[in-house]
C-alpha cells in the first residue's frame, strides 16, 4: 500500500475517487462544499432529492462528476453536526474504505471534515487512515476450498487535508506498522486450534524474529519450563496432547542497561476448560483464548519494524487446556515458580495459572513496567462488554499510561478497582490461595491473584477477553489491543 498527503488542489487530484462527507442535517462538510461548486452542483442536486441522508455508516458512489481529476467520488455519512467527534469520523472512514475495498477503485484521496485539531491533529490523522486502511484490507485467511473474491483493487490512499505534511507522513507510517501488526495478531488468532498449537505459536515467534536483527527469542520447551519450575503453567498443560511452550522475544532498541518494557501474553491455544469442562455452545471462540499471546508477538514485530528507541521483552505462555486421565484436576495443587503454592478449585481458571509463571520470569529482566495481556474472564465481558477492555495494575501511573494510549488509540479500556478487600475471596484452607474466587467481582478477583505475583514490580492486567473478538456473523480476532500497545510504547520510546 502506498500511502500519501494532499493539501490543495482537490479537484484536480489525480486518482481514482475522491472521499466527502455529507452531514446527517443534509449538509455537505467543506470540502464537499468546494468539489460541488467545481461540478456544478451536481452534490447538492442529489441531497435535495433525498437520495443521501448522511447517516453514519451510509455510502454513496457516483461516477463522472464534472470537472473533477477523479472518475468517481465516493460519499459517506458523518452523522449529524452535534455528535461529530473523532470517533464519528473514524466510523465515517471506515464505512467508506470498506465500500471501496468492494469496487476496482486503486486510488483515493480521504476529504472528510475534520473535527477540531485538538481531537485529532495531523499526526492521529495519518495513522488513523493507515489503520482503518489496513484494516479495511484484511481478509481472513480461510480454509474455504471454493473461487475466493478477488483480492481488493486498493493500492494508494492520500490522507488529507493536511497542514503539516511531515506529521501526517509520520502518522501514515506508524499507522501502517501498527495495521500490519493488527493483522499478524488476527492471523494467529484465526487460525483453529488444531494448526495454532502452542509448537506453532513458538515457530512464529521465531519466524518473526528472523524477520528482525533486533529482535531475538529463546523457546523453553517442556524440560526447561520444568527446570524454570514454572509448576503452574505445567499443570495447565499437563491434561493435553500437546505439548506446552514459553516463548521469550527480546526487542533490543535502546541501550543494553535501560530498563525493559515486559508483555506477558495469555497464550491458551485452546481453553477446553479442562476437566472443569466448558459448556458445549461457543466453545470453538475458545480457540481466540491466545489473543493476548498474539498481541505480544505482533507488538514485538511493530516495535522492530518502528525501530523504537526502547528496551521490549515479549513473554508468551502457550499451553492447550484440555481434560484427559492425567489433567490437572479440581483440589490439586501446585507450586509456582514463585514458590507460592495454589489449590486449583476450577480448572477453567487457568488464564492466571500460567500467567502467574510468566509473571514471576518477568522479574529478571528489571523491568520498567510489565504488562499482561489475556483472555482472562467472562466477567469482565458482563462488566464492560465489548468495547472496552478491562485494565488494572498496583501501579496508579501505568494504568492512567494505558487508559490515554487506549483514547488516543481508538482502542480503549476501564479501570476496575483493585483494592485489597477482594483477596479474602481467594483463601484456601490448603495452599496459600485458591485459583477462583466465586462469581462476584471475578475480573477483579482473577487480577488480584496475578497480583500475589507481581509485588514489586509496576505491573498492570489488561483483560481483553471481550474485546479481543468478535462472535456471530463478524466472529473473528479484532486485532485489539495492539493499537493501545503500540501507543502505549511510541509514547514511552518519547520520554
Ligand atoms: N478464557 C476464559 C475466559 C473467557 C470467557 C474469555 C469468555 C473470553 C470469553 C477463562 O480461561 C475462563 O474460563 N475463565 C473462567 C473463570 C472462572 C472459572 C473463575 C470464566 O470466566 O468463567
Ligand atoms: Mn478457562
Ligand atoms: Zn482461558
Amino acid at each position: 500500500m502506498e500511502f500519501g498527503v494532499w493539501s490543495k488542489g482537490l479537484a484536480k487530484l489525480g486518482v481514482d475517487c475522491l472521499i466527502l462527507g455529507v452531514f446527517e442535517e443534509g449538509e455537505l462538510s467543506g470540502e464537499a462544499r468546494s468539489i460541488d461548486s467545481v461540478s456544478g452542483g451536481a452534490l447538492k442536486k442529489l441531497l435535495a432529492r433525498g437520495d443521501f441522508g448522511g447517516r453514519a455508516g451510509d455510502t454513496l458512489l457516483l461516477a463522472e462528476l464534472p470537472g473533477l481529476g477523479a472518475s468517481r467520488v465516493l460519499l459517506t455519512g458523518l452523522g449529524t453536526k452535534k455528535q461529530f467527534r473523532r470517533r464519528a469520523w473514524r466510523r465515517a472512514c471506515q464505512s467508506a474504505l470498506a465500500a471501496l475495498t468492494r469496487t476496482r477503485i486503486a486510488s483515493c484521496a480521504i476529504a472528510l471534515d475534520r473535527p477540531e485539531a485538538r481531537e485529532l491533529d495531523d499526526y492521529y490523522l495519518g495513522r488513523q487512515v493507515a489503520e482503518l486502511t489496513g484494516a479495511a484490507l484484511y481478509r481472513v485467511n480461510d480454509l474455504k476450498t471454493g473461487k475466493k473474491p478477488p483480492a481488493p483493487a486498493l493500492k494508494r490512499v492520500l490522507a488529507g487535508p493536511v497542514r503539516k505534511p511531515s506529521a501526517a507522513q509520520r502518522g501514515l507510517a506508524q499507522g501502517d506498522a501498527i495495521a500490519q501488526a493488527m493483522n499478524v495478531q488476527r492471523d494467529l488468532a484465526n487460525l483453529p486450534g488444531n494448526i495454532c498449537t502452542p509448537t506453532y505459536l513458538a515457530e512464529q515467534a521465531r519466524a518473526l524474529a528472523r524477520r528482525h536483527t533486533a529482535l531475538r527469542v529463546r523457546v523453553l520447551d517442556e524440560a526447561a519450563i520444568r527446570r524454570e519450575k514454572m509448576g503452574c503453567l505445567l499443570a495447565v498443560g499437563q491434561g493435553s496432547q500437546q505439548p506446552p511452550r514459553f516463548v521469550v522475544l527480546d526487542y533490543a532498541g535502546a541501550a543494553k542497561g535501560q530498563a525493559p518494557v515486559v508483555l506477558v501474553g495469555k497464550g491458551v491455544t485452546f481453553d477446553s476448560g479442562g476437566i472443569s469442562l466448558k459448556d458445549p455452545p461457543g466453545m470453538d471462540e475458545m480457540k481466540f483464548d491466545m489473543s493476548g499471546a498474539a498481541a505480544v508477538i505482533a507488538t514485538l514485530g511493530c516495535a522492530a519494524q518502528l525501530r523504537l528507541p526502547l528496551n521490549v521483552v515479549g513473554l508468551v505462555a502457550a499451553v492447550e487446556n484440555m481434560p484427559g486421565g492425567r489433567a490437572v484436576k479440581p483440589g490439586d495443587i501446585a507450586t509456582s515458580a514463585s514458590g507460592q503454592t495454589v489449590e486449583i478449585l476450577n480448572t477453567d481458571a487457568e488464564g492466571r495459572l500460567i500467567l502467574s509463571d510468566a509473571l514471576h520470569y518477568a522479574r529478571r529482566f528489571n523491568p520498567q513496567a510489565v504488562i499482561d495481556i489475556a483472555t482472562l474472564t467472562g466477567a469482565c465481558v458482563v462488566a464492560l462488554g465489548h468495547h472496552h477492555a478491562g485494565v488494572m495494575g498496583n501501579d496508579e501511573r501505568l494504568v492512567q499510561e494505558l487508559l490515554a494510549a487506549g483514547v488516543r488509540a481508538d482502542d480503549r479500556c476501564w479501570q476496575l478497582p483493585l483494592t485489597e478487600e477482594y483477596a479474602e475471596q481467594l483463601k484456601s484452607n490448603f495452599a496459600d490461595f485458591a485459583n477462583v474466587g466465586g462469581r462476584d467481582g471475578g475480573a477483579i478477583t482473577a487480577a488480584t491473584f496475578l497480583g500475589k505475583f507481581t509485588q514489586g514490580l509496576r505491573w498492570a492486567h489488561l483483560d481483553i477477553a471481550g474485546t479481543a473478538y468478535q462472535s456471530g456473523a463478524q466472529k473473528g480476532s479484532t486485532g485489539r489491543p495492539t493499537p493501545l500497545l503500540a501507543d502505549f510504547l511510541l509514547r514511552r520510546a518519547a520520554r
